[in-house]
């Protein structure tokens, strides 16, 4: 039982450890400023512009070292060799003026060595526990070689599949988001951040990047105020309450101005309103950037605009080494507010406690990289990531004893490389088991296993002759699992895509398997939501795999074959069509909203007059609808939600809901499902969201078993930042589901006074 419960008291045993760390926090924080000033105290001007200063590897080491001892550099990115960053180290610490460490950073995004599965994927798992787990692992791994600093969670809120960068996020949801950040911060950051496993965590990209134009990165967002802090701010809020250590600002420009030079959220939002005392560092040349935005006249404003902004290091543009000095110089920029940067920055060399234990043990990382435990843990995730789409009479799971031969097919059945994702620098193909190899370890002595690829890669688009003789070929086994979806690089940053279907001859490979007559059972593995509405009538049974990282294969076979059931629900919505996008659930109410029986484009009687079709909002060629809503996912067995309740009718802002179900498990197998409560507020000063995602937990049941699911709700959690801009509980009457998807179950009302 107890969904939010267990939130809620895991909530109160985070409140309670955070209390305690706190108190730690702070005799350790005094300690540390005392340190940092009397540090400080001894600047030059030069050694400070140092310290804000980020690189990645270039030339030579020796040649790295020489401007480390001059203090010229305060983090390195890109190396990864742990003997390379002890002489880096060494000359920091042993041969600089003042002997300060350098921060080493890296993009561990979903796992260094063992690779979990993409962060969309992660999110699907609605699994925190796990996710954290995953992010421990990669922070054990990633430290073993010397990382201190990963630029991880990635928080943007993502409503566009067509933008590459959603496979790096949580999906569409801010309470999912930010449930999911948490716990990667937790994870990174480990139980001190000075435990030399621990890696500092950077919530990013601090905001609105998501929302990107048309999909296309680096494009400008135009969101309001009220959008940013109602849906894009959330999951950064919740990442600096959970100690998140630094921050990086975006890329886009927001109704105008770049967020690398956006004061009001670098110092208004972040420091004043809550109170983060961490790093803010620039994305990649994104403070040179602000001249190509128009926004700076040149390097040297840029500079100005970025640190008066609020930045504290400078990534990668250079801009805050050749100027700042200067900007000092002629006071357009305060020396304090260079201070402050420098403090900022000192402030997590020291919490990770570089200066006590600057070096590596080399030998580490031989001990950790793809421990069984890792392995088993990347498995896990995979396996919860997986979210089953249809199962047409139930074909799924597959029965090995009733089958004597499974052909497997499609470019992504034996694609290592490409299952691994975006953003794996340091994954190794090598490593990495796909579905053939995990099909044949575990099945290879009891069928005849057939394999052939069709497609040598996602793109490529083959012959009617070959899909011709793939069909006979497949008639002649007794199922065909097919592995389709997208290469790793179609996803990721600056890879954004138009045109959501399936590439190459991906679609017409699943139409020349059904031809075959056999059953045929189809897995996506992919980056984003694609369109896949002409395919899915073409399989029986689909399952959809967010890229899953260096376990996938034994996941998703053991899922096929029913050694594991399917618990992953969608963390996007799904779109019929492009042109649906951006299709959320969380959409504010309409004024005149679809009723669900509008004409669609081939029911419209020819010469009908303009104002017969009923004036609704919906796609004449789409309809109103996704393909599959958020939350959505199906099992092998088949739950029933029942008596909906609350404790009372009537609420103060100040007191908490409890909502209760009574959830059974209704089918033949044992199954989690991922039990969601949505709110929608009836009425606001402003327009409210149709629904929003306010809880939700995983509730394992056997067979025939009921239990009542029970959450706790804040009141406070239904507040909102409405028409005076002021966040608060507006009284009013709300409904409540509680429901396995974000589009189905039955309504409870109360009332806020
Ligand atoms: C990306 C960031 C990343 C940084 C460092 C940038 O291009 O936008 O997400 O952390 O590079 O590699």
């Amino acid at each position: 039982m107890i969904a939010r419960i267990l939130i809620l008291l895991s909530g109160v045993l985070i409140l309670a450890s955070c209390q305690s760390d706190s108190t730690r926090r702070n005799t350790a924080d005094a300690q540390i400023e005392k340190r940092i000033d009397e540090l400080i105290s001894r600047m030059t001007v030069e050694e400070k512009i140092g310290q804000t200063n980020q690189l990645t590897v270039y030339g030579t080491t020796e040649e790295l070292c020489e401007k480390i001892r001059n203090g010229e550099i305060g983090s390195l990115l890109n190396v990864v060799d742990p003997a390379d960053i002890n002489t880096l180290q060494r000359a920091a610490v042993e041969q600089s003026r003042l002997g300060i460490p350098l921060l080493i950073a890296r993009d561990v995004i979903h796992g260094f060595r063992t690779v979990f599965p993409i962060p969309l994927g992660q999110a699907a798992t609605f699994d925190p526990a796990l996710v954290e787990q995953g992010a421990r692992i990669a922070a054990i791994e990633a430290s073993a070689a010397g990382i201190r600093w990963t630029f991880s969670p990635m928080l943007d809120i993502s409503r566009d599949p067509r933008w590459g960068r959603i496979a790096e996020s949580a999906g569409e949801d801010p309470c999912l988001t930010s449930a999911m950040g948490a716990a990667m911060v937790k994870g990174y950051q480990g139980e001190g951040a000075d435990d030399p496993t621990s890696v500092a965590a950077c919530a990013k990209h601090f905001v609105g990047y998501g929302a990107s134009e048309s999909g296309r990165d680096y494009n400008s967002t135009n969101l309001t105020e009220r959008q940013l802090r109602n849906v894009y701010l959330p999951p950064f809020e919740q990442a600096v309450r959970s100690g998140a250590m630094t921050l990086m600002t975006s890329f886009n420009d927001n109704d105008g101005i770049p967020s690398t030079g956006n004061r009001f959220l670098l110092e208004e939002v972040l420091r004043n309103e809550w109170g983060f005392d961490g790093m803010v560092v620039t994305d990649w040349n994104s403070a040179g950037e602000m001249v190509s935005h128009g926004f700076a006249a040149d390097t040297k404003d840029a500079a100005m605009k970025a640190i008066n902004a609020g930045v504290d290091m400078d990534m990668m543009s250079h801009v805050f080494s050749l100027h700042l000095e200067d900007l000092i110089d002629e006071g357009t920029v305060d020396e304090q507010r260079l201070d402050e940067a420098v403090r900022n920055i000192l402030r997590v060399k020291f919490r990770l406690g570089l200066f006590e234990n600057p070096y590596i043990d080399t030998a580490r990382i031989a001990r950790v990289t793809y421990a069984p435990e890792h392995l088993e843990a990347a498995r896990r995730t995979a396996e919860e990531s997986a979210v089953l789409l249809r199962n047409e009479g139930g074909i799924l799971p597959l029965d090995a004893s009733a089958l004597r031969s499974v052909l497997v097919a499609g470019p992504m059945a034996d694609a290592p490389a490409e299952q691994l994702g975006t953003w794996t620098f340091d994954g190794e193909p090598d490593h990495t088991v796909t579905p053939l190899a995990a099909i044949r370890a575990a099945y290879g002595d009891r069928l005849r296993i057939g394999y052939n690829p069709v497609a040598a890669y996602s793109r490529e688009k083959v012959t009617a002759a070959k899909l011709a003789a793939f069909t006979a070929q497949a008639a002649s086994y007794d199922a065909i699992l097919l592995f389709v979806g997208e290469e790793a690089i179609l996803s990721g940053e600056a890879h954004c895509l138009a045109d959501l279907n399936l590439q190459g001859s991906q679609s017409e490979l699943i139409a020349a398997a059904r031809r075959s007559g056999k059953p045929v059972v189809t897995v996506v593995m992919a980056g984003r939501p694609l369109t896949i509405a002409r395919d899915l009538a073409n399989t029986d049974a689909l399952l959809y795999s967010f890229h899953p990282g260096t376990m996938g294969g034994p996941a998703l076979i053991d899922l096929i074959f029913g050694n594991a059931v399917p618990s992953g629900k969608l963390p996007v919505t799904f779109p019929v069509a492009t042109g649906q996008i951006p299709i959320y659930y969380a959409r504010n109410m309409t004024g005149r909203p679809a009723a669900g029986n509008e004409l669609l484009l081939d029911e419209i009687p020819v010469g009908a007059g303009q104002t017969s079709l009923g004036c609704t909002s919906y796609h004449l060629d789409a309809g109103f609808g996704p393909l599959f809503p958020f939350g959505f996912g199906l099992s092998y067995t088949t739950f029933k939600y029942a008596d909906l309740q609350l404790d009372k009718e009537t609420y103060l802002p100040t007191e908490t809901i409890r909502a209760s179900c009574r959830l059974t498990n209704t089918g033949k197998r044992t199954a989690t499902e991922v039990v969601q409560l949505y709110v929608r507020d009836r009425v606001g000063s402003t327009v409210r969201p149709v629904k929003e995602l306010k809880a939700f937990d995983r509730i394992t049941l056997e067979p025939g078993q009921s239990r009542t699911v029970e959450f706790e709700l804040p009141a406070e959690d239904l507040a909102f930042w409405g028409l005076d801009m002021q966040k608060r509980v507006e009284p009013g009457t709300f409904d409540l589901w509680i429901a396995g998807d974000s589009q189905s179950g039955n309504s409870v009302t109360f009332t806020i006074n």
